[in-house]
């Protein structure tokens, strides 16, 4: 099995690029089955979660092929077979895959999905996506682990309040919504950067979306969409996680192609650390920083601190002079990094959705496991503080969500290879 081995305390300087976001990219992937015709993607990450999403819309009659002098480019093309089944084996490795139920059952009426697994992050429910998928008239059974799905009439558009706030149901109902008869208003959307990517990608597509004010979108069914040419966004929080590392450990660590205004919700919160940043354009430049005072973070639904980002900060926070708090309040049993984090030296207590992350006297290498995608890279960036050696087990949750994390890292000084 590979491992990453880090020599930490290395200065980072040089430049990385962030790559396509992956959470925007594979909604706006699951839309090509609202087409039959090319859906050509650039900015597209090379990751093991596109690949795995790429597969479950092969196993459904979507013709996925890469492009062949660029392995950020993809074309996806729907074939309008009779396939509707996503299957365990595939589903099972990525939550993500109920992205393909709205879809479905906008084209093909019906559509049977296995209850997804994913990162073990919480029990991570699909029941708001049902609930809503019903309004626009689908019934649902769940039958030897599968959730089956039918509209033998087509969907219709309705009013829909989301009872709570979720990227993946927002980004469900609108793809439905996309294709049912009538308007469909929801309100109490996700407003997060990747679902106004797909908003945008689905009006390329002839789609009539238009967000409303208060969280609420207004989609007025269309017969067809036809295909598009489309640039993924910037991954917000692979940036941000980059950002971190030269918190920790830069010497004019520049990091590119990002988009600030993704990200200004963190950036506010570590110039009050206050993390040595310089803006540019399109760029920004970090410095590794002494932060003084710890502070409290709430993590909420964008515009809010992301969930995404809360194991990294963990690891900043270390490093201030007094304590800070971190609330986790979208996921339960999302502080599994912690552990591993404190046989590195940190010294963080949980107290159920709180995390209270005390100063400690600096990092020291230790093997680590990964336990999901965001806690993997906690460890990889306090393994770059580190003093010595840490090696990071189970890296697959890595591959998941970081584009050549090592090559890019190496790039800029890092002693860190792939064993
Ligand atoms: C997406 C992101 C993930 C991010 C999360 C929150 C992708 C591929 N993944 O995940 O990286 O951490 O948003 O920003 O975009 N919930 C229910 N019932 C449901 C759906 C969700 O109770 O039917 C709950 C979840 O358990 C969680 C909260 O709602 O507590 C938010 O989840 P949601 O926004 O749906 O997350 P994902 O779309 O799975």
């Amino acid at each position: 099995m590979q491992k990453i081995v880090i020599n930490g305390g290395q200065p980072l300087r040089g430049v990385i690029p962030v790559s396509g976001s992956k959470n925007a990219a594979l909604p706006i992937m699951a839309a090509s089955i609202l087409t039959n015709e090319k859906l050509e993607l650039s900015n597209v990450p090379d990751l093991v979660d596109v690949k795995t999403m790429s597969l479950v819309l092969s196993s459904l009659g979507v013709n996925v092929a890469k492009s062949e002098n660029n392995k950020n480019s993809i074309t996806l093309q729907y074939s309008d077979t009779e396939k509707t089944i996503a299957e365990y084996d595939l589903v099972r490795k990525m939550r993500a895959s109920i992205l393909v139920l709205g879809p479905l059952l906008a084209r093909k009426r019906e559509a049977s999905v296995s209850l997804p697994g994913g990162c073990a992050i919480g029990a991570r429910p699909i029941d708001i996506h049902i609930d809503a998928l019903t309004k626009l008239g689908a019934t649902f059974e769940l039958e030897k682990g599968y959730i089956q799905c039918s509209a033998p009439k087509g969907l219709t558009g309705n009013k829909i309040e989301l009872p709570k706030v979720s990227v993946g149901a927002t980004e469900n109902i609108i793809m439905a919504a996309s294709l049912a008869s009538g308007e469909t208003e929801i309100s109490n959307i996700a407003l997060e950067p990747e679902v106004i990517d797909l908003i945008n990608c689905l009006n390329t597509m002839g789609a009539k979306i238009e967000l409303g004010d208060n969280r609420s979108v207004m989609i007025q069914g269309v017969k067809t969409l036809n295909g598009s040419i489309y640039s993924i966004i910037p991954d917000r929080i692979e940036a941000v996680t980059y950002i971190i590392a030269g918190a920790l450990a830069g010497d004019g660590l520049k990091i590119e192609n990002l988009n600030i205004e993704h990200i200004s919700n963190v950036l506010e919160t570590l110039k009050t650390l206050p993390v040595d940043i310089i803006f540019d354009e399109n760029s920004v430049t970090v410095n590794k920083s002494n932060i003084s005072e710890g502070i409290e973070i709430q993590t909420k639904e964008y515009p809010g601190f992301p969930t995404d980002v809360q194991a990294q900060m963990m690891v900043l926070m270390s490093m201030a002079k007094t304590k800070s708090v971190i609330d986790e309040n979208i996921f339960e049993n999302r502080f599994m990094h912690v552990p591993e984090l404190n046989r590195m030296g940190a010294n963080i207590e949980i107290n159920g959705k709180r995390a209270i992350i005390n100063p400690c006297s600096g990092f020291r290498g230790a093997p680590v496991m990964a336990t999901d995608l965001r806690a993997s890279v906690s460890l990889i960036l306090a393994g770059l503080a580190a003093e010595g050696e840490t090696t990071l087990n189970r890296i697959y949750h890595l591959d998941r969500g970081y584009e050549q994390i090592e090559v890019k890292l190496e790039a800029c000084g890092a002693e860190i290879k792939r064993v």
